[in-house]
């Protein structure tokens, strides 16, 4: 298959109408999206991406009015969360309508909904005229991709069409909190932190690594965000380094390294750990230093990245 490589929001939303599966920027990370009130279209990302067909995708829109075609009901929970941070990196779960497929939603009852706030991203959702459920646009269990390049280097020919834009801000996945149990609960740390969600609704709890409950979001169990090279995490007092080994963190470290990256901010560090897993791959890297962070505000959802790649 040709993957047409475009700049165009109106090219691109045409092809998805068509029934193409259209890989886009957001703020967060590339998405790959399908319409997903077309059940052939969905069932095309599970194989283009090799996803595990137990994994629901995330429906994305570009407006409020889109919600009640997905949702049957907003909770008074899930409409403060609405209210506070659409359009943004965040992804609430609702009861979903009838309309969407089940295979979108994995067969659970339930559905993600998230508004982006990146332009492109909402001029290309404008255009479709529908919600498309997108999950990464990356092969399963890659790093998710925040370039246009990561998105081809994993599905150029499995795919219709790429909207290409720039590298994308936050660089780590959208926040998504549970709106449909009794307590809103977060399923994944995001740049939406525990501490904002808590001053909008105070009773939020995150799901914890050991109570994970699988059935509730699939895709935690599945492996994530893994590059080819063992992922070691390290504080900066410590001795590390060797052969064909990087390095990614705050602090300069004393070994000597085939690939460092210093990044000034955990924002900064956020925003680059994905590329730079990808970058250690093409370069043949063996072992990946990435320095702990603090585990508070954007802190948190990195070093949630950081141990799952870690965990092998
Ligand atoms: O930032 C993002 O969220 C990006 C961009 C493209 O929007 N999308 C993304 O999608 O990261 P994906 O499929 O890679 O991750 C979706 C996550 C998975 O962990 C999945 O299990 C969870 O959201 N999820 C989706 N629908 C769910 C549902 N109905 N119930 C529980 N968890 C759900
Ligand atoms: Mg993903």
């Amino acid at each position: 298959m040709d993957t047409i490589l475009t700049r165009s929001a109106a090219e691109a939303a045409q092809i998805l109408k068509r029934g193409g599966l259209v890989a886009f920027p957001t703020e967060t990370v590339y998405g790959l999206g399908a319409n997903i009130f077309d059940e052939k279209a969905v069932s095309k990302i599970f194989s283009a991406k090799r996803r595990p067909a137990d994994n629901p995708m995330i429906a994305h829109i570009f407006d409020r009015s889109q919600l009640p075609l997905l949702a049957k009901e907003i909770s008074r929970d899930a409409g403060r969360l609405v209210e506070a941070f659409f359009p943004g990196p965040l992804t609430i779960v609702c009861r979903k309508t009838e309309r969407v497929p089940m295979n979108a939603t994995a067969g659970l009852e339930t559905i993600g909904i998230r508004m982006p706030s990146h332009d492109l991203a909402r001029e290309f959702l404008k255009n479709c005229e529908t919600p498309v459920a997108a999950p990464s646009a990356n092969l399963s269990g890659r790093p998710s991709p925040t370039t246009w390049r990561a998105v081809a280097e994993d599905l150029q020919g499995r795919i219709d069409c790429i909207l290409q834009g720039d590298a994308t801000e936050i660089g780590l996945e959208s926040t998504v909190v549970d709106c449909a149990s009794t307590v809103p609960t977060i399923l994944r740390l995001g740049s939406v932190t525990f501490e904002q969600i808590r001053e909008v609704i105070p009773e939020t709890e995150v799901v914890s690594e050991v109570l994970k409950d699988p059935a509730k979001s699939p895709g935690l169990k599945h492996k994530h965000y893994a590059p080819s090279a063992a992922v070691k995490l390290v504080s900066a007092n410590e001795n590390f380094g060797g052969e064909n080994a990087a390095f990614i963190g705050i602090t300069e470290p004393a070994g000597t390294f085939v690939l460092k990256r210093i990044c000034d901010t955990t924002q900064d560090y956020s925003r680059e750990i994905f590329e730079f897993f990808r970058e250690c791959d093409r370069q043949k890297i063996k072992t990946i230093y990435c320095e702990t962070v603090e585990n508070t505000g954007i802190g948190a959802a990195l070093m949630d990245r950081l141990t799952r790649a870690a965990k092998r």
